[in-house]
């Protein structure tokens, strides 16, 4: 492995296999593992995805995840899941010829042609001041394989868009250096520019969509986020919701 081409500001902790590389970074993290550790995995034996799902982690796709300190409070730092997105978006533009076809979607996965390629983790720490103490960023995504998780927005790889076998070294540097790009972008300019590049390249803005709450749901049109990176939907009666979390699908609902 030659980690020449990785931004200076990284320290690389390289695995063959780990329990999920979210929680070795956390591990790390908590025994004070400075900003820029970026902890990769050629395999995960427990990759966990967003509210509490297992993350398929086969060889071949790409698991990391970087440790971040910024000196903030937690709503102003999840704003760097955005910048993440985007930097998975980055590194994907130069794999895929067709640009136009890579989305973000609310909160924190990237599709092309509306078929989820990657997902994002967060994962924080708060020091006493109620400001983070580390944030833990973990990204998946699927170069070879996919696994089948069906639905309005089903899964896709690399492979699948006919981008070839990609070098994964090639890939976890190529998504790094988006990642310094994008968090620096984040740092001098604080959400608004990256909220706006997000919302350039944003699936299903202006569609109809639904979002699963603890009880029901509830349907709007997606008209953007907010300046902290909520979810707008308007409803029929021209009325607008904020949304934190929660799991959105778009398009005509059944
Ligand atoms: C999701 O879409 O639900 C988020 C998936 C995040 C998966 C990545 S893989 C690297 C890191 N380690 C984990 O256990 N999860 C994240």
């Amino acid at each position: 492995m030659n980690p020449s081409r990785l931004p200076q500001e990284y320290r690389l902790v390289e695995l063959d296999e780990i329990d999920s590389t979210n929680d070795e970074a956390k591990r790390l993290a908590a025994a004070g593992a400075p900003e820029g550790t970026l902890v990769w995995a050629r395999c995960q034996t427990v990759g966990r995805g967003r509210r509490g799902r297992a993350w398929s982690s086969r060889r071949g796709n790409l698991f990391a995840s970087i440790i971040v300190r910024p000196d903030c409070a937690p709503l102003q730092a999840a704003q760097l899941t955005f910048a993440a997105a985007l930097a998975v978006r980055d590194m994907l533009t130069i794999y895929i010829a067709d640009s136009a076809s890579i989305a973000c979607k609310w909160p924190n996965d990237v599709l092309v042609k509306g078929r989820k390629i990657s997902g994002i983790l967060l994962e924080s720490s708060t020091a006493g001041q109620g400001n983070v103490d580390w944030l833990v960023l973990g990204i998946g995504v699927n170069l070879r394989h996919h696994p089948d998780i069906g639905g309005r927005h089903p899964s896709t790889s690399l492979i699948d868009e006919g981008a070839g076998e990609v070098d994964l070294c090639a890939a976890l540097w190529d998504f790094a250096g988006a990642f310094s790009r994008r968090w620096k972008q984040w740092r001098d300019g604080g959400f608004a520019p990256i909220r706006d590049a997000w919302l350039e390249n944003a699936f299903g803005l202006g569609e109809r969509a639904s979002i699963k709450l603890e009880r029901g749901e509830f349907v709007g049109g997606f008209v953007g986020i907010d300046a902290n990176g909520a979810l707008r939907l308007k409803a029929g009666d021209g009325t607008e919701r904020l949304f934190s979390a929660g799991d959105v699908t778009f398009g005509e609902q059944s």
